[in-house]
């Protein structure tokens, strides 16, 4: 190996890496981050650093032949997903099984890629999820903290109720009103005043040019602008690219030892480098920080792991689906990529929901209403290790689903009935199918806070080795999961300042 030594590694860039590494930078501690995803900053042969959602290129996707949209058809026709030349793209889909799982790659991970929704889970929730977190500090200080860094800010109510690019949202909260349900704006980190210039055509257009997804080019307040520059600024971090940890050992003193594997953005592999540092921490995400654990236990570099590493993953009741509103309610050939809504039904208790309004800017008239529902399904998957390719997979059935479904039909079903409307039966695939149910957003959990790890995200049995990001939530937080991500990652990290770190 290369023999390198540092303070700190953080392995990541998304939510829970960039506040760890802000505040390990603020503390003085010399930090390294190993990011398997590109610097998105270089703009390509057409002047943009991000390809739109309608003409995707290389850039879009992770090294596939093929883009992998989440709505993959219209009218049941083959229409959306393009040939492309592998890549390192910003938007991967990780296919296991019964689910397929979306996650952006690069510098700022799934803040590259998101539609930046910045909700904030019900107290109630939040308790009964992580009942070992003191929700008074957290919505005293953390949840506050997180939304200011991440510079959520909401949609100026007059112009939503004038503006030609959300009468997508006005008429799904037409719809939402006559069946009895609750519609409010919610938080972006978009930044509302820039796309009010876009309307007015004052500057170059991000939102209202159908950019969301495979990065946005302007407007989003992506983590590469928020925490990882102002990690970056304290003089203390530095962040390698395009490189992939793939194993952890611990040596005898204490240190740990990563193996990363460097490409270059075409795929060739470079020389593999073997790191070392002190303090380790796993900001992955869901699913590259459980793998990187699951592998450690079952291949014996780190075999005093435990059982609980790689349980209680869930997708965040994740559900997608299209009514069709009658031509009386056309939802506009325009439409911004950003979402300024929810309907919030959470208190149902039969079936609680919470669904984003979400925009589909085909650039024609669709009619369609779509809708991200987030449900409350206890299904949860397992994250095993198969010695014979030596990946991580995820166990999942697609059946598992099966309550998230349900909470969505009978949201839906009452707003259909309520409107003489039906659903949308073509968008998911070449056979009739009205819900999107065999891919998520939203992967949480892997690592459990209380349970793989201590309740600040120390994990059980190795000291100085912590997860910080979304494995840490138990499969489910009711509502889009990356300020509570970032909240507890502020918190965690405080805590392990004032008490593991020596300076
Ligand atoms: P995150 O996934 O952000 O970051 C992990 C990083 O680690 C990535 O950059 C990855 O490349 C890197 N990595 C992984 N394994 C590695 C390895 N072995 N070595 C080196 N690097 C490695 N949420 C929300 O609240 N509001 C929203 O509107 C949306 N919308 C949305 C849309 C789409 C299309 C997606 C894919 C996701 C969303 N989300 C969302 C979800 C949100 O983006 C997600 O919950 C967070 O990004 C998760 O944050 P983490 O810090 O856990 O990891």
């Amino acid at each position: 190996g290369s023999g390198a030594f540092v303070p700190a590694v953080v392995v990541g860039t998304g939510y829970g890496a960039a506040v760890t590494a802000l505040r390990l930078g603020e503390a003085g501690i010399g930090t390294l981050m190993l990011e398997m995803g590109q610097l998105w900053n270089r703009p390509g042969p057409d002047g943009k650093v991000f390809c739109g959602m309608l003409d995707p290129d290389r850039r879009s996707t992770w090294f596939k032949n093929r883009t992998e949209a989440p709505i993959a058809s219209f009218l049941w026709l083959d229409v959306v997903n393009r040939p492309v030349q592998p890549y390192a793209g910003v938007l991967d889909r990780v296919n296991f099984g019964g689910m397929g799982v979306y996650v952006g790659r690069g510098v700022g991970g799934g803040s590259l890629v998101n539609g930046g929704i910045a909700a904030t889970p019900r107290r109630s929730y939040f308790g009964e999820v992580l009942p070992q977190v003191d929700a008074g500090e957290m919505y005293g200080r953390h949840f506050p903290r997180a939304l200011a860094m991440l510079r959520a800010n909401e949609i100026a109510a007059d112009w939503f109720e004038r503006t030609e690019w959300y009468r997508f949202a006005r008429v799904a909260r037409e719809a939402a009103t006559k069946a009895g349900m609750r519609t409010r704006f919610v938080p972006n980190a978009y930044d509302f005043a820039y796309m009010r210039r876009e309307a007015s055509g004052e500057v170059p257009r991000s939102a209202l040019a159908a950019e969301v997804m495979y990065g946005n080019n302007h407007g989003k307040q992506s983590l590469d602008k928020t925490y990882l520059a102002a990690a970056l600024g304290t003089g203390k971090v530095t962040i390698e690219t395009l490189h992939r940890v793939t194993k952890v050992r611990r040596e005898k003193d204490g240190t740990y030892v990563l193996t990363a594997e460097p490409i270059d953005a075409e795929g060739r592999r470079l020389a593999p480098k073997e790191i070392g540092c002190r303090y380790l921490f796993l900001g992955a995400g869901s699913l590259g920080s459980t793998e990187l654990l699951v592998r450690a236990r079952d291949t014996g570099t780190l075999p005093d792991l435990g059982v609980e590493v790689g349980a209680g993953w869930g997708p965040n009741g994740n559900v997608m689906a299209g009514r069709a509103n009658t031509l009386l309610h056309p939802t506009g050939a325009r439409q911004s990529a950003i979402a300024a809504t929810c309907i919030d039904d959470w208190d149902d208790p039969a079936a609680p929901v919470f669904a984003d309004v979400a925009p589909l800017p085909a650039g024609f008239e669709t009619g369609i209403s779509m809708y991200l529902a987030v449900t409350r399904n206890p299904e949860r998957g397992t994250f095993v290790h198969d010695s014979a390719t030596d990946r991580v997979r995820l166990r999942w059935e697609r059946e598992q689903n099966a309550p998230a479904v349900a909470a969505a039909k009978s949201f839906l079903d009452r707003m259909n009935r309520a409107n003489g409307t039906d659903y949308r039966y073509d968008l998911f695939g070449p056979r009739p199918k009205a819900f999107g149910d065999d891919f998520c957003y939203h992967p949480l959990g892997g690592c459990v806070l209380g349970r793989a790890t201590d309740a600040y995200g120390r994990v059980a049995g190795y000291r100085h080795l912590y997860v910080n990001d979304g494995a840490l939530i138990p499969g489910s937080i009711g509502v889009n999961p990356f300020v509570t991500i970032t909240a507890l990652a502020e918190r965690n990290v405080e805590r392990v300042l004032a008490e593991d770190i020596a300076r």
